[in-house]
């Protein structure tokens, strides 16, 4: 599909917490970089026509609908953005890849393997036609994680032996917040291992170019029931907001695992929701033979980075304040030193994905490559469900075609 007048029409489903990170970043996308193609704020979906029309105002939206299967099929939409729970991911993606849309969709790219393995099946086949398809993991684009992926590919760390990364959160350490969509697998597929463990997965992945081959995984689910919601809502959730009744918490609180990397590496991972104290705490740290890096969210204007090849008096981390012209993203924004922050890594994302729909290249992380994600987050389970077992992880239509 090519794009009119340069003009990429684009509608969106779900506008609270993804929807609104969405909206902000193509709101501001044009503004900051030179694109051969502008994002149109063309129509907003959400099941409440109250609520989407606010929403429509409040984000910037031109128009705003209650059915995604209109916005999917209008012809004036060119690219359709997946803001929604897992569980509609797959229906509103295939729908979408099938009316040739470019499609957008949010981590982790479905409930289950096989829906995963569908829409990446779906995604080759439209393809063909010129839709582009590409999975939020917006993560990739902080442009310290950007800048510890071109240290490594140039060779800086030697020969990866260590990966261990850590995504901790608290939010549900009370046992009466309510049992919102995110602790039901119908909706969600699962709890912190495909919330925020599928982030740590396709970070470390893509800053070491190797992929999780095996595991050995433990889950658990701390606190087995809850209040059912007074509305179900997102993370914004707030336990007075809780009824009498309650219903099971249906997926883990928290998954942890080894794992072996294709290229050699050991890894450890851990994602969890009962983490006191820990808000949105995502940690990186990898260890080669010839130096180590080391990312925290909560700093995310730096990386550190230790090079073994300098004399041992002079070795130490150093603090790269990730702020220069030089570095990824940055030449668009502020003078060095002048930080960014998190919803940049969304304005960021979809800049990569406006110039490759626009030049005709397939931008990533593609369909296919978020599918291997979710083969990794199946053999987690896996293991987990087979006391810790090892569970090699599947060949992706990527890796079985290489
Ligand atoms: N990239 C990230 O860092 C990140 C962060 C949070 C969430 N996510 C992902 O984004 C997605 C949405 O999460 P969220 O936190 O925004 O959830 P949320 O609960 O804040 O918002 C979900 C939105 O989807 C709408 N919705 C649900 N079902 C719908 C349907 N059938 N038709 C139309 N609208 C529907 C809801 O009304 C709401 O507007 C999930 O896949 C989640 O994993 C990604």
């Amino acid at each position: 599909m090519s794009t009119t007048n340069n003009e990429l029409r684009v509608g969106m489903v779900g506008y609270a917490f993804m929807g609104a990170a969405h909206s902000q970043a193509w709101r501001t996308v044009n503004r900051v970089y030179d694109l051969p193609a502008r994002a149109r704020m063309a129509l907003i979906c959400g099941r409440d026509a109250g609520k989407v029309a606010d929403a429509a105002d409040r984000l910037g939206w031109d128009e705003h609908t209650t059915d995604w299967r209109e916005l999917v099929n209008r012809p004036d939409i060119d690219v359709v953005d997946i803001c929604t729970p897992g569980d509609s991911h797959a229906e509103i993606a295939l729908a979408a890849l099938a009316a040739g849309k470019h499609v957008l969709c949010e981590k982790p790219l479905a409930n289950t393997v096989a829906e995963a393995r569908e829409m990446a099946a779906a995604a080759a086949t439209a393809q063909a036609g010129g839709a582009r398809s590409m999975c939020g993991f917006n993560y990739r684009r902080v442009p310290a994680v950007a800048l510890m992926r071109q240290l490594i590919a140039d060779g800086r760390l030697g020969e990866i032996r260590h990966v261990r990364a850590t995504y901790l959160q608290d939010w549900i350490v009370d046992p009466q917040f309510p049992l919102v969509w995110r602790l039901r697998k119908e909706v969600s597929g699962s709890g912190a291992l495909g919330d925020i463990g599928a982030h740590i997965i396709d970070l470390t992945q893509y800053v070491t170019g190797q992929r999780i081959s095996g595991v050995s995984a433990v889950t658990e689910t701390f606190v087995k029931e809850r209040p059912l919601p007074a509305e179900s809502s997102g993370l914004a959730a707030q336990a007075d907001g809780a009824g009498a009744a309650t219903g099971p918490v249906t997926v883990d609180d928290a998954a942890i695992f080894v794992a072996r990397l294709d290229g050699g590496a050991l890894a450890t991972y851990e994602a969890t929701r009962f983490a006191t104290g820990r808000k949105n705490a995502l940690r990186v740290e990898i260890n080669g033979s010839l130096g180590s890096v080391a990312f925290d969210l909560e700093r995310l204007n730096e990386l550190e980075f230790l090079d073994a090849t300098r004399p041992a008096a002079e070795q130490g981390f150093n603090r790269i304040l990730v702020t220069e012209a030089e570095h990824p993203y940055l030449s668009a924004w502020w003078p060095p030193g002048h930080i960014i922050g998190y919803e940049h890594s969304f304005t960021h994302q979809m800049r990569d994905f406006i110039e490759a729909v626009a030049t005709g290249v397939d931008p990533s992380p593609s369909f296919a490559e978020a599918l291997q994600v979710q083969l990794v987050l199946d053999a987690v389970t896996r293991s987990a469900e087979l006391g810790s077992s090892w569970a090699a992880v599947e060949p992706s239509m990527a890796t079985a075609a290489a």
